[in-house]
């Protein structure tokens, strides 16, 4: 089966993680901070904090954003339920707001008539690895004191502008799964330009500790003394993970250009078939493509599906809509809340799209398609 996505790990990788382990720290030492500052400093940052997924990135930005019970988080329901759900713990109530049918990203649109001054946070995700609408999320958020979360879990390595994804919004998360851009195994980071929010997500990750003297209520307790004022939990990526993920990150450009070269392929030979409707990239925007959706038409999606599963083509579908799902449902969510993204969910396949795709199977990717469809 050729899957629809999978890590590249070289000889490179293997060597940190190794080297990592014949040492003297396997968590929260030098590796970690390596990563973290390099990660920063890619994505043009002033801090990031590494974390164990970006399910855990995602509830230490909640978290640093200070959302609590009651507060409004809107968001997109084209995205993994995470983006919601580690909203929910929170005890947020989330509210959706429909895509683009074309780009599927969050409609800045739909958030400027749902925003209100209960919102806390609106998020949105770099659907398929293309950065949102930022500059318009950030006006609209702030002009109602909310911040913005971009979930980046598709995008580092993408840009909007000539700017690099996690620069741009109050907080971002991103993923380190190894079907992503790139990999620690399990992993995720979340990156700032506040001061604040980026010591408050430090300290969310790290059990909610206070080792700043100057910050402590008892500072004379004695040179052991650590204090927690916020409940945290711990979510520390380890050594082994940073090591992992620091010579990945240094491989990244080289994925984002085969990326490139295979979304291109895709995007060229399709344009032309009947039957397919392929995706739209926004101006503006230089995305490392995590994900290649097709939309098939005239409701055969799950017959096209099914028979490129049975050619031996790991096709995925990226997403059900979030509110679909039971632990909504049950909270009086409804179908039909969103059109553009229940449309976009029922016609859209993610075909096979990594690093090391060949040539060859990427002929065999549109080959089971093209026959399929026949
Ligand atoms: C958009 C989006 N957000 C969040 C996540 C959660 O990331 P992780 O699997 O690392 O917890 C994912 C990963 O599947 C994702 O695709």
């Amino acid at each position: 089966m050729i899957p629809y996505g999978r890590q590249s790990v070289n000889e490179d990788d293997i060597a940190a993680v190794a080297e990592v382990l014949r040492g003297d720290w396997l968590t929260t030492g030098p590796a970690v901070t390596r990563f973290e500052e390099a990660i920063a400093d890619y994505a043009g940052a002033a801090r990031a904090v590494s974390c164990t997924s970006g399910t855990a990135a995602l509830h230490i930005a909640y978290a640093a954003a200070g959302v609590s019970t009651g507060d409004e988080v809107i968001t997109t329901p084209m995205t993994f339920a995470a983006t919601a759900t580690s909203a929910m713990v929170l005890g947020a109530k989330v509210t959706f707001a429909d895509i683009d049918e074309g780009t599927a990203l969050i409609d800045v649109d739909q958030v400027n008539s749902l925003i209100s001054d209960s919102t806390a946070v609106v998020a949105g995700v770099d659907y398929a690895g293309q950065p949102i609408d930022i500059d318009a999320l950030n006006e609209s958020a702030h002009a109602h004191g909310a911040l913005t979360v971009q979930d980046a879990a598709h995008s580092i390595g993408s840009t909007l502008d000539g700017r690099p994804v996690g620069s741009m919004a109050d907080l971002t998360t991103f993923s380190f799964f190894p079907t992503k851009n790139m990999t620690t195994a399990e992993g995720g980071a979340v990156t700032t330009n506040d001061a604040l929010l980026g010591q408050r997500a430090h300290e969310f990750h790290f059990i909610g500790l206070v080792r700043d003297r100057d910050r402590m209520r008892y500072p004379d307790e004695g040179p052991w003394h650590q204090e927690v004022h916020e409940p945290g939990l711990n979510y520390r990526l380890s050594d082994v993970h940073a090591a992992l993920g620091i010579s990945q990150l240094s491989r990244l450009e080289g994925f984002k250009k085969r990326r490139a070269e295979i979304f291109s392929r895709y995007q060229s030979e399709l344009a032309a078939v009947d039957g397919v409707r392929i995706h739209t990239v926004r101006e503006g925007a230089d995305p490392i493509w995590h994900l290649y959706p097709v939309r098939i038409l005239d409701g055969r999606r799950r017959e096209v599906f099914e028979k490129m599963r049975e050619s031996g083509i790991g096709v995925q579908v990226n997403y059900i809509p979030v509110y679909w799902h039971p632990a909504f449902e049950d909270l009086g969510y409804r179908r039909g809340m969103c059109p553009n993204a229940e449309r976009f969910y029922s016609e859209e396949i993610s075909l096979p799209l990594y690093a090391d795709l060949t040539d060859d199977q990427q002929t065999q990717v549109i080959e089971a398609l093209i026959d399929a469809l026949r």
